[in-house]
């Protein structure tokens, strides 16, 4: 089992997107350079939505124009096919999609049913894989919807199926209520892993009930070795009612370190970064190790 864990920072797209504080294009650019800084592998830019819909992401077309250079590799969330337009148009090469496991998220979140969600999901991967963008596919409320309830195991493992027929670059299983919990996560993330193996998924957490880092652990223990974080633990969804913010990325970088397993994300960077952010939000953020992290820091140099 691989040693390394990547994550993929999405602060700048599902950090920011539920803010209700305005904030200007130079401050997500800023903290888009603030999190290259740090090394973050991954790093979510933006979405292209419609502004209407979602206020907080609208210019993610001139971010992504002038993006700075780093190791870190830029994506974007396109929930439509003229999202991917609109995306492949400022020369981004991977992006996300995303499908909603209930009826009504899909419906409240891109005015879709669940059918044609799938549908398009299949359209925009074939035309991806002709035109040689890589797609991360998203299964979103994959434990719990804010509208439906409790998501049988069973339908998200179909669903799974279903879109590993397309062929994503990678499976992201979306807990976007932060509604799992560890032993729910073991048991669907291990029969993923075990059928598609552990390079083809992903796990997205919110720490809602205090549950985002048991749960990373478990899909740990499962194989799943590719994370979904936010720096500070921002985060939340306008459509999904309740959804708190993403498991801290300055906590799945402490727990994997801790346990031996390497993310080459720089700390001491990643929480400037944080205060960035709380400089940005108007109120202190962090995840839960912040405290902690900044006092050892403060005392190294
Ligand atoms: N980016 C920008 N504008 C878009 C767009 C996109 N990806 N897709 C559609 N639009 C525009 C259309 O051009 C149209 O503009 P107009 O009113 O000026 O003519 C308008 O939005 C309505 O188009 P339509 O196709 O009828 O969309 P809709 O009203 O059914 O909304 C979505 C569908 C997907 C665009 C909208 O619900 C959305 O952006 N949702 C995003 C949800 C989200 O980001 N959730 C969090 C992450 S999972
Ligand atoms: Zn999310």
């Amino acid at each position: 089992m691989s040693q390394v864990v990547l994550v993929k920072e999405v602060a700048p797209r599902d950090g920011l997107q539920a803010q209700s504080v305005e904030i200007t294009l130079a401050q997500r650019a800023e903290l888009i350079g603030a999190l290259v800084d740090a090394n973050v592998p991954e790093l979510e830019i933006g979405s292209f939505v419609s502004p209407k819909a979602v206020p907080q992401m609208a210019g993610t077309d001139q971010l992504a124009s002038d993006l700075p250079t780093g190791n870190s590799r830029f994506s974007a969330l396109v929930p439509n096919m003229k999202g991917y337009e609109l995306a492949c148009q400022t020369g981004l090469q991977r992006l996300a999609i995303v499908v909603s496991a209930t009826e009504q998220m899909n419906q409240n979140n891109i005015r879709k049913s669940l059918n044609d969600t799938f549908l398009m999901a299949d359209d925009i991967l074939t035309r991806a894989a002709a035109e040689g963008i890589e797609i991360h596919a998203y299964l979103a409320v994959a434990f719990e919807c804010p509208y439906e309830g409790l998501v049988a195991e069973s339908t998200v493992l179909d669903q799974a199926r279903q879109l590993m027929a397309s062929k994503p670059a990678r499976l992201v299983i979306a807990d976007t209520i932060g509604a799992a919990n560890p032993r729910a996560v073991k048991s669907l993330m291990s029969q993923l892993v075990n059928e598609f193996g552990s390079d083809a998924l992903g796990c997205h957490f919110h720490d809602t009930r205090a549950m985002g880092l048991a749960n990373v652990y478990s899909a740990l223990e499962s194989g799943v070795r590719q994370f979904d974080s936010a720096a500070g633990g921002l985060g939340g969804c306008p459509f999904a009612p309740g959804a708190k913010g993403n498991v801290a990325t300055e906590d799945v970088v402490m727990l994997c370190e801790s346990m031996g397993l390497n993310t080459g994300v720089d700390l001491k960077a990643l929480l400037e970064a944080v205060s960035l952010i709380t400089k940005i939000i108007g109120r202190e953020q962090g995840g839960r190790s912040h405290s902690w992290l900044k006092h050892h820091w403060e005392k190294l140099v």
